[in-house]
């Protein structure tokens, strides 16, 4: 018997549906919401009432391009957490109406462990135990993925996710949210002729927070003393912001390496789609000689494709959740 799974993404700003057929990615559609851009970072209430208008038409239009009608699905998965309360519940009450209509199971499943379990939607896929850079706009952790399911956090962001900087930087320099696909673009145009300082932070967690400090001073000071600085001098301030947080997750991702001796290493979440990032890592994998994974650009960023992939591992477990199962904002690893 095949397994055919309905996977639903809400949990910030994009609404997406997928349907995955024994592992297989049969349709991945993504419908990001624009009005966040206005307002410089997502609205919490505006991004819940965009997943009430575009969850139907994704979730049609993912049945639809699988050629597949409701009555052959065997389960439908959606993202429990983490994220945001609003954004999570639309989704969530989505799946659950539909799976009880269905009469069929109900799977939650967990953003940051999509994020990962992504990499097994395509060859080549990672062997286990690999170590994962998950870097997303809430989230910055090192993951030890032991096997589909079984996952060990070992260092994490003890304030600001590597997107925030990303995103939280674009702001002061003026660029739409989210910022980071900008910085990426415009840094190409730059050098990194700006050094930050590197926080030292032990063991491997990360801070993000004193950089944009050094970042907000070293903006105030120079615009100060070249009015114009920020426009002028945008593209090398956007390659240094870069470089430096591409430094800062790289050395403790080698850190991590070494530590614990795994030497095949992946990256994922949206900022994984960071060109500087995916050349870097390519660059101290072949110094270092790592196995390196890196996601194909539509399963970096929030996508539905990965919640059927986790979900297709847990139906094979019989992993479900109940009809009483209730969304968490906040959800460890
Ligand atoms: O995983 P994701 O799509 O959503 C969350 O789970 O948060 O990650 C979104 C984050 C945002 O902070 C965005 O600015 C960042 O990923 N991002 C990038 C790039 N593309 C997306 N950051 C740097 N360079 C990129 N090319
Ligand atoms: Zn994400």
């Amino acid at each position: 018997m095949s397994i055919a799974i309905l996977a639903i993404e809400s949990s910030c700003d994009d609404t997406a549906a997928a349907v995955v057929l024994d592992g297989q990615v049969r349709s991945n559609i993504v419908s990001s919401q624009e009005v966040h851009r206005l307002y410089g970072g997502v609205v919490p209430e505006l991004a819940s009432r965009a997943h009430q208008e575009y969850i139907l038409p994704v979730v049609q239009l993912a049945l639809e391009k699988a050629g597949i009608s409701t009555r052959d699905l065997s389960a439908v998965a959606f993202t429990r957490g983490p994220g945001l309360m609003g954004s999570l519940l639309v989704g969530l009450s989505f799946a659950k109406g539909l799976a009880l209509s269905l009469q069929i199971p109900l799977i939650e499943v967990h953003h940051m462990q999509a994020h990962i379990l992504a990499h097994f939607i395509e060859d080549p896929q990672p062997n286990f135990p690999f170590l994962c850079l998950t870097v997303s706009g809430g989230h910055t952790q090192i993951v030890v993925v032991r096997d589909y399911l079984d996952m060990e956090l070992i260092g994490q962001t003890l304030d600001d996710a590597a997107g925030e900087a990303f995103d939280k930087t674009g702001k002061m320099l003026g660029l739409p949210y989210p910022a980071g696909p900008e910085i990426d673009r415009l840094a190409q145009k730059g050098q990194p002729c700006f050094a930050f300082p590197e926080p030292s932070v032990p063991g491997l967690d990360f801070s993000f927070s004193g950089l944009k400090t050094s970042i907000r001073n070293f903006l105030l000071k120079a615009e100060t003393a070249t009015p114009g600085f920020k426009t002028d001098r945008l593209p090398d301030i956007c390659a240094s912001v870069q470089h430096s947080i591409v430094g800062i997750l790289l050395h403790k991702l080698e850190q991590a390496a070494n530590q614990t001796g795994i030497r095949e290493v992946a990256i994922a979440g949206g900022v994984s789609a960071n060109s500087e990032l995916r050349k870097q890592l390519i660059q101290l994998g072949k110094e270092k000689q790592w196995e390196v994974h890196i996601p194909k650009m539509a399963y970096s960023t929030d996508n539905a494709a990965m919640i059927g992939i986790t979900a297709h591992y847990k139906f094979q477990q019989g992993l479900f959740a109940p009809q009483s199962v209730e969304p968490l904002a906040r959800w460890h690893l």
